[in-house]
């Protein structure tokens, strides 16, 4: 058992509203009030002041799904650090797949966002993992070194502690199908091993967090797994009820 705290991250990518966000938000709240588990509620930008607003004050974090590496601009429609922490955002995902798929982040401007997020204050969660092809190919080690190293030649091996990295396989985003446990375990401690070869008491400290299709049916199995200290969820935070599903579970493995 290691000292990390379990960490569920909701991942509510495009989807919400105001009545619908203020129900998830106010159950799981009250649901978890006696948790050991941490959680955190990732709504679309709209909604931050009403995570602020209803979250304020309470164990349960809010952050954002991106933002700008930038502090100001003339940059149209982007959003910038110091704007997540004025509406009191502890994280923001970092080079989500869903992101890097279409051109809007790189291993580079990943470094930079990690970099710019740490600076206002916030804690980066810094997305990497595989596609099917490279899967298929047996690269996913290849692949996570080439999305960490550029982080860590950024900021520091030291600074990267202050973040959260989750493994993400795109394969495994919204399919139904998560990685093996097997898969998971070997990858999450092959991405502490790289990061204990540079300082081994942040690969001791980091929270390393796995996503990709957990749901109330595997997320024992996968959270209990030794080198994973909890997930960043999809589609099964949509509804609240799944999602309180898997929070009891984190709570458990947490307890
Ligand atoms: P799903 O849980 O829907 O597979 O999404 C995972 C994810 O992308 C979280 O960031």
């Amino acid at each position: 058992m290691s000292n990390r705290p379990t960490l569920v991250v909701a991942n509510r990518k495009m989807h919400g509203n105001l009545p619908e966000n203020q129900h998830f938000m106010q159950t799981l709240l009250q649901h978890t009030a006696r948790h050991l588990a941490r959680y955190a509620v990732c709504p679309p930008h709209p909604y931050l002041f009403q995570a602020q607003q209803l979250l304020q004050q309470s164990h349960i974090a809010w952050g954002a799904q991106n933002m700008s590496r930038y502090e100001r601009g003339a940059y149209t429609g982007s959003v910038s650090p110091s704007m997540l922490r004025e509406f009191g955002c502890t994280y923001v995902i970092i080079g989500h797949s869903e992101r890097r798929q279409r051109g809007h982040d790189n291993d580079e401007t990943c470094g930079e966002r990690f970099e710019a997020a740490l600076k206002a204050g916030l804690t980066p969660i810094l997305c990497i993992g595989e596609t099917l092809d490279e899967y298929e190919q047996g690269e996913t080690d290849v692949v996570v070194s080439r999305q960490l190293n550029p982080v860590i030649s950024h900021v520091g091996i030291q600074a990267l502690s202050q973040g959260v990295i989750a493994y993400e396989p795109v394969w495994a985003i919204g399919t139904g199908k998560a990685a093996s446990p097997q898969h998971v375990q070997a990858i999450l401690s092959f991405v502490r091993g790289h990061i204990a070869l540079l300082n081994p008491k942040v690969s001791e400290d980091i929270t390393l967090l796995y996503g990709g299709s957990v749901q109330s049916h595997n997320a024992a199995q996968l959270l209990s797994l030794p080198d994973v200290d909890g997930s960043l969820v999809g589609g099964a935070s949509l509804q609240v009820e799944e999602f309180l599903r898997i929070t009891d579970i984190a709570n458990a493995v947490a307890a």
